[in-house]
């Protein structure tokens, strides 16, 4: 359906498109709201691809609380305490918070991309909000609630830094903060196991099943704009992490990981090589 259909519908007042909802996700300050947002968003939503937003003030919507803190103030607690798994988990769901606001962000801020980019990060926002559910209701059984301990924005940051630039974004966010998850998750994961609480890396197992698809996404879509622009991918993701100071990253890696989500051989000895 081309933008001309849409607006020529005969129902009167064009229902909000796709992004649009995703937009009033983005700005909604509650969890729960936002949430609620996410899933409601429905498949048979009008795509408006070429519609332009401007940006309201304020994104992303976010609660009150986690306090927010340079990320050196974050403090590492001790395994053994209920607490300490607490505080972890804690920092997952935000990751996974701010996750939802990056997919939500991605689909209102760039516009005339083929409608199978918008598909696949609502697919995406969905699958965050999922994990944010998943460590929401673990920390709740543990006693503690999303809220409860100061957290960083680090996600979020890159997201600003490179708000308008497409290849940036795809470079920065997915390819290289979600895919260093996929290399900091079996460490996670082995830490809770080792302490007893088999529930929590459960939950751990399936994030890193999901942020596999999460970084594939992010890697066909980089990869079809550098091809569209005729550049190649290693040299163009070397320029864009200087460009955009990404930050440094250290092994251990996640092959098996990173392979999964798309990354070739020669990406992999970019990564390696340092
Ligand atoms: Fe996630
Ligand atoms: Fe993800």
């Amino acid at each position: 359906m081309d933008r001309n259909t849409i607006l020529a519908t005969p129902q009167g007042p064009r229902p909000d498109c796709l992004r649009g909802q995703a937009l009033a996700a983005l700005a909604a300050l509650e969890w729960p709201e936002k949430m609620e947002a996410v899933r409601a968003i429905s498949d048979s939503a009008l795509l408006d691809r070429q519609r332009e937003f401007a940006a309201p003030a304020g994104l992303p919507g976010r609660p009150a609380r986690p306090e927010l803190v340079a990320p050196a103030q974050v403090k590492h607690r001790s395994m053994a305490t209920q607490e300490g798994r607490a505080a972890l988990l804690h920092a997952l769901a935000h990751i996974e918070f701010n996750a939802v606001n990056l997919a939500l962000d991605i689909l209102w801020r760039f516009a005339d991309m083929p409608d199978a980019f918008y598909r696949d990060w609502l697919r995406v926002a969905r699958e965050e909000a999922y994990h944010f559910d998943l460590l929401r209701q673990r920390l709740a059984t543990l006693g503690f609630a999303y809220g409860d301990f100061p957290a960083h924005n680090g996600l979020w940051d890159m997201a600003e830094r490179t708000r308008d630039d497409l290849l940036a974004r795809l470079a920065l966010v997915p390819r290289t903060l979600e895919a260093r998850g996929l290399d900091a998750s079996p460490m996670i994961r082995n830490k809770l196991a080792g302490a007893g609480d088999a529930d929590s890396a459960a939950i751990v197992d399936i994030i890193l099943r999901d942020e596999i698809g999460h970084v594939a996404i992010g890697n066909h879509w980089f990869k079809q704009l550098c091809a569209q622009a005729g550049k190649a991918p290693v040299a163009c993701y070397a320029e864009l992490a200087q460009q955009y100071d990404a930050p440094r990253l250290r092994g251990p890696f996640n092959l098996e990981a990173r392979r999964a989500a798309g990354f070739d051989d020669a990406e992999l000895a970019a990564l390696q090589a340092g």
